[in-house]
């Protein structure tokens, strides 16, 4: 059975419950560190406050542009919420467009130039009148530090966005400075939020128990509604508000030692950002492919595949992606999959190499999602000690192309959050239209405060 040598050979990554229990419960002293102002500077896991103080009610309402920016694909979308023309009471509308992601952008200059002349190009070919001003609402999936709804710090790029001079800098206003200079275009950014707050709220909106949100997608990260009083950098004691735990960035400072391989610190020591965000490489849609290809040019270099062959192709870096993850572990064409993607490699795999590569893709992605499940675990423990609860019923809103496309994935996921925490009944809900409808809910709550204080 060829599956044995690979389940031996990878050891390592083969994570138990106890195991899982363990990395839960650092995520969980990591989550604490994070909150609190004396030891956030040193914290791996950054909590940061999004200013998002409700889930939404489902009487939110309006019409609002949206940029969603920092995931597999730049959109620009019209969003019409609630009782806005046309649209009965807890209905939305969208009309989008998806432009070139301009993660290649070497400079803050041209990337927000690329987002401006889409924003207009996208008025012009939708009708949309340039004569009034437009709320806008904007999904930048990066870590921000905000001080309120429309305005935040880039701390620093994750996934394949580089482009220099925003590090430290206001993003809101950047956009702003583009929309400026291109002209022409009248907005007015009502909110900036991460793509797993625009998450929570797209999937709160028809589930008022939904209060985390989740992606799984080129990286990976979470939110959660914390409590108020455990957010030392936002004043008052009442409430809730939602904190961004750029979950991915677990593991920089050394949580995962026990649990990194050889693979994971090669990928990390070639990738945009050595030894930054070490969950989200051993977990997300960008690094699971490189991963899977790493490992098996290893055992073929060892002899252990191929008969010891190897190509070119399977040298290069990149050659085998996220899809073809998926593609290996469909339920029917997995192995057919497997042995196109070999041969696509110029490689000539037996059946048993075809069997055995299958099984380094199905460990590598289950040990993605096993992280994620204590992830989760860790999040829900978390909220259960803040509302002093034994049970707990809770949705959790989740998005990204890994959960969307891997066929096992989600299955995996549920199965092992629900048996590492027994007394949590969770539901998961695939977020069904993206980022850009929490956007708008969260502008649409924002334009509501707003006019009422006017
Ligand atoms: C989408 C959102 O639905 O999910 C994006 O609209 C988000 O903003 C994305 O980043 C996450 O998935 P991926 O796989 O595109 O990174
Ligand atoms: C990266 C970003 C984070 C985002 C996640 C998913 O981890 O830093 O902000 O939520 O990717 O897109």
């Amino acid at each position: 059975d060829p599956t044995k040598k690979v389940d031996r050979f990878l050891y390592a990554m083969h994570l138990h419950d106890d195991q899982l229990s363990d990395i839960s419960a650092r995520f969980q002293a990591e989550m604490k560190k994070g909150l609190s102002v004396e030891s956030n500077a040193a914290a791996a896991l950054k909590m940061l406050p999004t200013h998002v103080r409700s889930t939404p009610d489902g009487s939110e309402k309006g019409e609002f542009l949206a940029l969603d920016l920092g995931g597999s694909r730049f959109k620009v979308l019209q969003v019409k919420v609630g009782e806005a023309t046309g649209i009965k009471k807890g209905g939305v509308e969208m009309v989008e467009k998806t432009y070139p992601t301009p993660e290649e952008s070497s400079l803050l200059l041209q990337l927000f130039d690329h987002v401006s002349e889409s924003l207009k190009d996208f008025l012009h070919e939708k009708n949309i009148s340039l004569e009034r001003k437009h709320p806008l609402a904007f999904t930048f999936s990066f870590p921000c530090e905000q001080s309120t709804l429309n305005q935040g710090l880039l701390l620093n790029w994750t996934k394949n966005f580089r482009a220099g001079g925003l590090q430290g800098k206001d993003v809101v206003q950047a956009l702003r400075g583009a929309l400026d200079r291109i002209g022409g275009v009248d907005v007015e950014v009502l909110a900036m939020v991460n793509d797993t707050v625009a998450t929570m709220m797209t999937c709160g909106f028809d589930d008022q128990q939904c209060e985390v949100g989740l992606i799984i997608g080129t990286g990976t990260n979470a939110c959660y509604m914390e409590e108020l009083r455990h957010i030392d950098l936002v004043e008052g004691d009442e409430g809730r508000m939602c904190v961004n735990t750029e979950w991915g960035a677990f593991g920089d400072d050394g949580a995962l030692k026990d649990y990194v391989t050889e693979f994971d610190r090669d990928l990390d020591a070639a990738s945009n950002n050595p030894g930054k965000q070490i969950l989200e490489k051993m977990v997300g849609g960008m690094y699971l492919g490189e991963l899977v290809r790493l490992v098996v040019l290893k055992m073929a270099k060892l002899g252990l595949l191929f008969k010891g062959q190897v190509s070119k192709a399977l040298r290069t870096k990149g050659t085998i992606t996220t899809e073809h993850v998926a593609a290996m572990e469909e339920y029917k064409n997995g192995l057919n999959n497997t042995r196109d993607l070999l041969m696509g490699l110029d490689l000539i795999p037996t059946f048993d190499d075809c069997v055995a590569v299958q099984h380094v893709s199905t460990i590598v992605s289950f040990r993605s999602s096993n992280l994620v499940s204590a992830g989760l675990a860790a999040i829900l423990t978390r909220i259960m000690e803040n509302r002093n609860l034994r049970k707990l019923r809770i949705t959790v809103g989740v998005d990204g192309t890994v959960y969307k496309m891997h066929p096992q994935y989600p299955k995996r996921l549920h199965k092992v959050v629900r048996r590492l925490l027994p007394e949590c009944h969770v539901r998961f809900v695939l977020s069904d239209s993206g980022s850009s409808k929490g956007a708008a809910l969260v502008s649409a709550v924002a334009q509501r405060l707003a006019s009422r204080r006017r």
